[in-house]
């Protein structure tokens, strides 16, 4: 029967086999964030369109051809997120957040909908990992961001695949100048640039430096740099930042033509690049938003963050050859033979699983043979076969399914316990992985 319908095009499927790899970054992520402070926040997956119009900006890129926008059957005009920060900002103006301290410092995952050409790495569903922190001006803060995401690559062992790649793109007070400046460059090249360059000319000039055009991109390579126009405090943050990433040992790189496609960013901005994943080589992108928070309606909030690619990370893992271990691993299989047996099992499988530790046994009515394929099949760590006779002795043997060593394990009511020492007393390195904090 042919199929009732394929994926939307653009959205991938994490499959059982592959769930592990997300589910162990996940992890690593929510304990990089929680060790510098961070608290998760869960917004709705959709928000108001108004939201993302003001936050990101409507002459980007995002807004004007990205965006999953539609009306609810009451007329309400909702949009599928792009993005995690505007959501975040407007939930900690909804519930007043800033009130319980500042600085606040929340955490996300969340998955993204952006209307893009699909490419290698560039998907139309995709999931972001996110930090932000609001109700600081400091440069510390700058330096502390980039820093928990610098950790995050270094105990994934790709720090050294990755170059940060820092800008500030100034204030609106030297944005201005540097506006005028822009202004002037590209007005000499009219009749080139795209329908909507043409309409950000007036309304926005460096917007014209992130459209994904051919022609306008070859045309902004020669554009002035926002860097040659900030003002003294703006440099002196800048310098700031470079200091406080130099004492802490993280290496970067100027680029001033950073400016990142989000019109909410001011001052500090910065990437994470790769040359190891073809055209799409950011995996993390973040910087500053000193005005976002007014503009959505709150109290002047100086406020940063960043959000990683989780896809993007993990074609990056790949390509580096990592091994991301697999904590699913079934720990013991039991194959029985005959309705006690199988009783029996059921009551075992309980005991190991109490610890925490994947335990299975028949469930499809298979024959001893055919439950020992399955149980190679599914990668056990070790096997038991139970029949009447290791009822009968209360004792059965368990196999080391790698080594082939078997071990005798007391059948009675500390045979989850049994059995987990066991497990420890074989394994050379129990839990170990390069994934380590120490490193
Ligand atoms: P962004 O640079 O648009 O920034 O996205 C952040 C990251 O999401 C990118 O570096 C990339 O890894 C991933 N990404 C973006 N688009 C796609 C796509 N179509 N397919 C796969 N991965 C993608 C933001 O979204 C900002 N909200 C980041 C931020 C947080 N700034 C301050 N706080």
């Amino acid at each position: 029967m042919a199929l009732i319908t394929k994926r939307v095009y653009g959205a991938e499927d994490v499959l059982p086999k592959d769930s592990y790899k997300w589910q162990f970054l996940e992890k690593l992520m929510r304990e990089e964030a929680q060790s510098f402070g961070f608290k998760e926040i869960r917004t709705p997956v959709f928000e108001h369109t108004e939201l993302f119009r003001r936050g990101v900006g409507d002459t980007t890129d995002v807004v004007q051809k990205e965006m999953y926008t539609f009306d609810t059957k009451g007329g309400t005009s909702i949009t599928l997120r792009p993005e995690g920060t505007a959501g975040a900002a407007r939930a900690l103006l909804e519930h007043a957040l800033y009130n319980d301290g500042l600085p606040v410092k929340a955490y996300y995952f969340v998955s993204c909908y952006r209307y893009e050409k699909k490419q290698a790495n560039r998907y139309r569903e995709f999931h972001q990992f996110g930090l932000e922190a609001y109700g600081t001006a400091s440069p510390a803060a700058d330096a502390e961001m980039i820093c928990a995401a610098q950790s995050i690559f270094d105990r994934l062992d790709i720090g050294e695949r990755l170059t940060l790649e820092l800008n500030s793109i100034g204030c609106p007070d030297c944005r201005a100048k540097y506006y005028e400046a822009l202004k002037k460059y590209f007005e000499g090249y009219k009749d080139k640039l795209c329908d909507t360059c043409l309409s950000r000319l007036e309304r926005n000039p460096m917007r014209i430096l992130d459209c994904k055009s051919p022609i306008c991109s070859e045309i902004a390579k020669d554009a002035p740099v926002v860097l040659d126009y900030i003002c003294d405090d703006c440099r002196e943050h800048f310098e700031s930042v470079k200091r406080l990433l130099d004492s802490s040992g993280v290496k970067y790189k100027i680029n001033p033509r950073i400016v990142r496609g989000l019109d909410y960013y001011t001052r500090t901005v910065f990437e994470f690049v790769t040359d190891e994943l073809g055209a799409q080589g950011t995996v993390c992108g973040g910087g500053r938003y000193d005005g976002l928070i007014e503009e959505l309606g709150g109290q002047h909030m100086p406020s940063l963050g960043f959000a990683l690619g989780m896809e993007r990370l993990l074609a990056l893992l790949g390509a580096a050859e990592k091994t991301i271990p697999d904590f699913d691993k079934c720990g013991l299989y039991i194959a029985t033979m005959g309705d006690k047996a199988q009783e029996k099992a059921f009551e075992l499988v309980k005991q190991v699983r109490s610890y925490s530790v994947r335990a299975e046994t028949d469930i499809v009515g298979r024959s001893l043979r055919a439950q020992m394929k399955y149980a190679d099949k599914i990668g056990a760590e070790y096997s038991m076969v139970l029949g009447d006779d290791e009822i009968e002795r209360n004792k059965a043997e368990i196999k080391n399914m790698t080594t082939g060593k078997k071990s005798e394990i007391s059948l009675d009511k500390d045979f989850g316990e049994g059995f987990i020492r066991v497990k420890i007393e074989n394994e050379d390195n129990p839990g170990a992985c390069f994934f380590t904090k120490e490193k």
